[in-house]
Parts: C-alpha cells; structure tokens; sequence
C-alpha cells in the first residue's frame, strides 16, 4: 500500500471509530504522518518569495515549524498530540530556532488562523471542504496557504511544486476571498 493510500485509509478508520474516540477527535482524524523531506523543500520553495508568520495546521514532530524559522519565518504549529508538541519544543531548542518557533497544544477547529500571512497544511482529504470554508471566512486577503498532499476541492491555485505524494498546492487568499465576495 502506498503513502497516499495508507493515510487516506486511516482517515476512514478514523471516521469509522469516531464514536470511541475522544470528543476533540471526531470532528476530524487525521492521522499523524510526517511529512517528507521533498514535501518540506517543496513547502519552502512555493514559499520563498514570501515572510512574516507562518502557521502548520496539524504541526506533528515540528519540521515544517523547524524549516521555515530556519527561513526567517516566525512559525508556531498547533498541534493536538501533547508529546509531539513537545517533542517538537526539544527539537526547535536544539536546532537553535526556540525563538522563533512555537507549539500549542491545541484543536485546530478550535482556534482562529486569522493573523498568520502563510498557512501550511498536511491534512486528508475528508477534511479539505470544511477547512477551505474555515481559512477562507478568517484569512486577510494577503495571506498564502500551502496543502500538502492533498489540495483543496474548489480553491483554484497559484501555483504547484513537486510531484506524485510530495505535490504541494499554493493559494493566494485574494483569490479565493474574491471569487466568494468576502472582501
Ligand atoms: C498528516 S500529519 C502532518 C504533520 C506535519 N504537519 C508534517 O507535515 O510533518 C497531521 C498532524 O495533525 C495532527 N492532528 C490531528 N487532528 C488534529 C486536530 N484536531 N488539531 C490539531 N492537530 C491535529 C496529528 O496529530 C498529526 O500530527
């Protein structure tokens, strides 16, 4: 089985034990699977034009957080799974980028996004409508989000970088804030 499918089939699963799953978890199950490295260098590529905050939306042992401080981003990841919060706290102390990382422990549905100018997430697919309505009411219109893996379902993009499972998508804020009449 590959990647692809490996993490779509445990989203399924996911929605499948929904019921004996704590309360925070069965809006979405995503499960954690870190990203590759090509997946990380592609995230910064479609991003190297850009700066200011970022955020990772799903943050697990930190290296998109780790990767972007190490580019001049001020990056904070939310995360849901306490130890790999700080798991990811120990690793951005020992990379050197403590001060310009953080890590919550938090429910991404639960917090706002509307201050950080780029947005990264590594979700599956079940979840991409109901976080392209989510990011496109509370965004500024000079924010860029970033879907690895899997892009959103009606956001038209700027632009892509790699290929196969390390595809990322980037969207301009602008563009899908306008084309829904929200600015
Ligand atoms: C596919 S992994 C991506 C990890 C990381 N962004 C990367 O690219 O390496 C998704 C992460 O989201 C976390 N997660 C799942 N549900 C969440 C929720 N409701 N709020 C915040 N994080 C969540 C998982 O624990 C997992 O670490």
């Amino acid at each position: 089985m590959t990647d692809h499918t490996l993490l779509e089939t445990e989203a399924i699963q996911c929605k499948v034990n929904g019921p004996f799953v704590a309360p925070a978890l069965r809006k979405v199950c995503l499960p954690y699977v870190p990203a590759t490295s090509a997946q990380v260098e592609n995230v910064l590529k479609v991003l190297q034009a850009r700066s200011g905050s970022l955020v990772d939306i799903g943050s697990g042992d930190g290296r998109i957080v780790i990767a972007a401080a190490k580019k001049g981003f001020q990056a904070v990841g939310f995360e849901l799974n306490p130890w790999l919060v700080w798991y990811s706290r120990y690793r951005a102390w020992r990379e050197g980028v403590h001060h310009s990382t953080s890590f919550q422990i938090s429910d991404l549905w639960k917090v706002s996004f509307a201050q950080y100018s780029n947005v990264v997430i590594f979700g599956v697919p079940q979840m991409m409508d109901q976080l392209e309505e989510k990011l496109q009411t509370e965004l500024q219109s000079t924010a860029k989000v970033v879907a690895c893996r899997f892009p959103f379902p009606t956001w038209a993009p700027d632009g892509t970088a790699g290929e196969g499972i390390d595809t990322v998508w980037v969207y301009d804020a602008k563009s899908f804030k306008t084309e829904r009449g929200l600015q």
